[in-house]
C-alpha cells in the first residue's frame, strides 16, 4: 500500500485493514485473492463512486501486485453485531425497524443494479450514526435481470442462509430476504437460529402481531411465496411510521397499547379526577425511555389508584396487568429491573418528572 498511508487496525489478518490518511481520515482497506476477483471486481466497479444512502460508499478499486484492494470511503464506527451486543437493552423496536428498513433500502439499491449481495447477516451491516449501511461484496454477484435464478453453491454465513441454497436448488435475489428475515429475528428476540434447527418464534414476546406476521413472511421456505422487497418496505415503512409517530406510538408493544386505550375511554365515563390522573400517567409511560423508570411509573400508578382511588378495582388490575406484562417483556429481553420498590422510593426515584410533581401532591 502506499507510503502516506498507515495501517491503524488490522481488522482480518491480511484482509481487511481500517487505515489512516495523512489528512486524519479513516477509511477501510480489503483485500481479495486473485482467484475470486471476476465476480468482486464487476460489483465494486459498478458500486465504485456512486452515492447510495444504505450502501457503504466505495472510493476506490485498485488491482496490485495480483490483488484487487477494496477502499471504502465511509468508516463506520461499529458493526451491527457490536452495536446489539453493546446496546442490548436499549436497542428497541423502534431501532430495529429503522435499522431493517435501511437494509431493504440497501438491497433494493443492489436489486436495481441487478446484484444479489448473498450474505446479509448483522457483521456486514455499519451504522454511521444516522443511516446503516451494507458493507462487504466478497460473495456478491451481478446477473443479468433481478430474477435471474442460479445454481447453488455453498455461499454466505450458514446460519442465515436460505432453504433453497441449503438443499442445492437453484436460486434468486429472494435468498437475501430470507438472511434479512434471520437478521430480524436476531434484533427482536437478540438470539441466533441454528441452521439445523427450525426458526421458531419465542412463547413469551409482546412485540405486535404485525411484526411478527413480516418476521414470518421473510422466513418463508417457499422463495416465490416469500415476500418480495418491494412489498415488505412498505410494511416495514407502515410500522416504523406508526412507532414514530408519537400520537400513535406508545413506546410499548400495540398489545399493551390497545389496553392503554381500553382504559382510558373507561376512563372518560369517570370522574375528571382520575381521568386526568391516569392521562398523565399514560403520557409519561410512552414518553420515558428508561426501562427502570417505566416500571416505577407502572408501580407508582398502581399504588396511587389504591389509595386514591380505591374503588377502582378493575381500572387498578388492568393497570397491575400493564405492569406485569411489562415486567415480562424486558425479562424478555434479559432487561434487569428491580421491582417492589416502595412508594416513597419511588416517589424520589421519579421526582425528577415535573409533570408528575405538579400534578398529584407529589
Ligand atoms: N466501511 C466499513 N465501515 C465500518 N466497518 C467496516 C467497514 N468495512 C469493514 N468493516 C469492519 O470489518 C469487518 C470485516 O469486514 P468484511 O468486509 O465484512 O470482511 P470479512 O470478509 O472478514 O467478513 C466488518 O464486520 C466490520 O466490522
Ligand atoms: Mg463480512
Amino acid at each position: 500500500m502506499h507510503h502516506n498511508i498507515v495501517v491503524s487496525q488490522e481488522i482480518r489478518p491480511n484482509k481487511v485493514y481500517l487505515v489512516t490518511y495523512p489528512d486524519g481520515s479513516q477509511r477501510y482497506v480489503k483485500k481479495y485473492l486473485a482467484q475470486q476477483y471476476q465476480n468482486i471486481f464487476d460489483v465494486l466497479n459498478t458500486l465504485k463512486q456512486q452515492k447510495f444512502r444504505n450502501i457503504v460508499k466505495i472510493f476506490d478499486v485498485i488491482i496490485e501486485n495480483n490483488e484487487l484492494i477494496c477502499v471504502y470511503e465511509e468508516a463506520c464506527k461499529q458493526n451491527l453485531r457490536e452495536i446489539i451486543k453493546s446496546n442490548e437493552k436499549t436497542f428497541d423496536t423502534q431501532d430495529i425497524l429503522k435499522c431493517l428498513l435501511d437494509i431493504i433500502g440497501g438491497l433494493l439499491e443492489l436489486k436495481n443494479l441487478n446484484i444479489f449481495h448473498r450474505d446479509i447477516k448483522p457483521d456486514n451491516i455499519v451504522y454511521n450514526g444516522q443511516d446503516y449501511k451494507i458493507i462487504d461484496f466478497e460473495t456478491a454477484k451481478r446477473f443479468q435481470d433481478d430474477r435471474t435464478k442460479v445454481q447453488s453453491v455453498d455461499i454466505g454465513t450458514i446460519n442465515y442462509r436460505a432453504p433453497e441454497i441449503n438443499q442445492n436448488r437453484a436460486y434468486s435475489s429472494q435468498c437475501d430476504v430470507w438472511s434479512l428475515g434471520c437478521l430480524f429475528y436476531y434484533m427482536l428476540f437478540k438470539q441466533e437460529g441454528d441452521h439445523m434447527q427450525q426458526l421458531s418464534i419465542p412463547q413469551n414476546h409482546y412485540y405486535d402481531d404485525k411484526i411478527i406476521k413480516i418476521l414470518k413472511s421473510m422466513l418463508e421456505k417457499n422463495e416465490t411465496k416469500r415476500i418480495r422487497l418491494d412489498n415488505l418496505q412498505k410494511e416495514v415503512q407502515e410500522l416504523h411510521n406508526i412507532y414514530n409517530n408519537p400520537t400513535q406510538s406508545t413506546g410499548l408493544e400495540q398489545n399493551t397499547t390497545n389496553l392503554v386505550s381500553d382504559i382510558n375511554t373507561t376512563i372518560d365515563k369517570r370522574h375528571n379526577n382520575i381521568n386526568t390522573f391516569n392521562n398523565i400517567m399514560t403520557k409519561l409511560i410512552f414518553k420515558e425511555k428508561n426501562e427502570q423508570k417505566i416500571i416505577k411509573l407502572y408501580q407508582f400508578w398502581t399504588k396511587r389508584l389504591e389509595t386514591k382511588f380505591s374503588e377502582e378495582i378493575q381500572q387498578r388490575q388492568k393497570i397491575e396487568k400493564l405492569l406485569l406484562m411489562q415486567i415480562q417483556e424486558f425479562k424478555q429481553k434479559r432487561i434487569q429491573i428491580d421491582v417492589f420498590a416502595s412508594i416513597d422510593q419511588i416517589k424520589n426515584e421519579l421526582n425528577c418528572i415535573q409533570d408528575l410533581k405538579d400534578f398529584y401532591d407529589f
